[in-house]
């Protein structure tokens, strides 16, 4: 996705003809992006062959999910729903681990039927749970124990999940207790010891520092995991500012962990397969020139996109068509939601813009869609793809006259 003679195109696409042929808002992804990020993940990581199971979660559309199942990666589910949609588009079971602090009996029962690769635990609760349908069912269950290592994984406050505050997870003492409890039990087969402290981090620290607390544990319950599954939260360069992961520092660091306790590796990536391969295009319907700033009413609303509403996200937001001209007044890019916490993006200055421009907010594709509403009463997005000059339709309009 880039800039040819000032248009910005997606692949051999002109962005600017699509919402000429699709309307706008509309939910635009790269091919050619996704696939680059799949690889450069599983190269950034190949010395030590770590199963990679997609976060469903970041972005369940058919799609995407195919394309990164062709891509030989697994699955991270968090529902029934999630768990049925990755079966039903042949992920296979052995490849799917079932994370969630809040799983049904019914949502155990279920994934215990289809045998999927592990069960992440969350509570003693659960444990118990599965170690009933266990025995109803006459099976021996795989389990992961998921850690709250007590680590701030330094993001986000509103998506940070291994402090001991926080709701995610088993402590230290809990996980002792339970490996003691069921190292000989028949129905429960204790594999893997998983944590997943948070998301969009952007420094090495917190990942070393999981490992140093998952060493200690190792050595003092002398517990034999299979897996160790580290979880996702790789963050992605929304911006300037961003600081970037040190893929290669963290890889040489997993590498000497997993030899050195002889275990296979799990991630749950998202947001860096996903995040940075859409742009949510869309047009400038007003502009309003108020006391020291313009507001930018833009037909994108905080249901079509929520981050920045919900964390204070910041997306770029880039014109469909480059100018050099520059307007330096404050801009203040808004939707069309009776919420003042519809607002997208605040900026010093921009280029000369006018109505009915058309725009790009930038690094959709993880939490966008996925989190879209239909709040003001307005049908979500669709979504599409393109692959070099081919453009494919990959979600259904919803009718306005359905969801009325
Ligand atoms: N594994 C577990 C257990 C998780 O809870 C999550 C994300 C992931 C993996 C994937 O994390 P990722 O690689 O995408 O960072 N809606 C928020 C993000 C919520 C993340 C929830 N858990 C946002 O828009 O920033």
């Amino acid at each position: 996705m880039n800039y040819k003679n000032n248009n910005f195109y997606i692949e051999k696409i002109k962005a600017e003809k699509l919402i000429k042929k699709y309307g706008s808002p509309i939910y635009c992804y790269s091919n050619k992006s996704l696939v680059k990020n799949i690889n450069n993940f599983k190269n950034s990581f190949k010395s030590f062959n770590p199963l990679i199971c997609f976060s469903v979660k970041s972005n369940y559309n058919s799609t995407i999910l195919k394309i990164i199942k062709g891509h030989g990666l697994g699955a991270d589910v968090v529902s029934d729903g999630e768990l049925k949609k990755v079966l039903s588009l042949g992920f296979k079971p052995n490849r799917i681990v079932y994370s969630g602090v809040g799983k049904k009996f019914s949502e155990l029962k279920f994934a215990i039927n289809k045998n999927v690769l592990l069960i992440n635990v969350e509570s003693e609760s659960e444990l118990s749970n599965i170690e009933k349908l266990a025995k109803m069912f006459k099976k021996k269950v795989n389990i992961g124990l998921r850690l709250n290592p007590n680590i701030d994984a330094k993001t986000n406050t509103k998506i940070s999940t291994g402090r001991m505050q926080d709701k995610f997870g088993l402590s230290v003492s809990d996980i002792i207790k339970i490996l003691e409890k069921f190292k000989n039990s028949y129905h429960i087969k204790i594999k893997c010891l998983s944590v997943h402290i948070g998301s969009q981090i952007t420094q090495n620290k917190p990942y070393n520092n999981v490992l140093i607390k998952i060493s200690k544990i190792l050595a003092k319950s002398k517990f034999k995991f299979e897996y160790i599954d580290l979880g996702g939260g790789m963050g992605i360069k929304y911006n300037q500012n961003t600081k970037k992961l040190n893929y290669s520092k963290l890889s040489k660091n997993i590498l000497k962990f997993s030899k050195k306790n002889n275990c296979k590796i799990i991630f749950e990536p998202g947001r860096s397969i996903v995040g940075n391969t859409a742009v949510l295009l869309t047009k400038v319907i007003y502009i309003k020139n108020s006391i020291n700033k313009k507001f930018i009413i833009i037909d994108a609303g905080m249901n079509d996109l929520i981050r920045p509403a919900l964390y204070n996200a910041t997306h770029d937001i880039i014109p469909l068509n480059r100018k050099s001209s520059k307007n330096s007044i404050p801009h203040d890019f808004v939707g069309p939601i009776c919420e003042t916490s519809d607002r997208f993006l605040k900026i010093k200055s921009y280029q000369k813009i006018n109505e009915g421009d058309n725009l790009a907010i930038k690094d959709v594709g993880a939490y966008g869609i996925v989190l879209a509403s239909n709040y003001n009463l307005r049908p979500r997005p669709i979504e599409i793809i393109v692959k070099d000059s081919i453009v494919k339709k990959i979600s259904k309009k919803q009718n306005l006259n359905d969801i009325i």
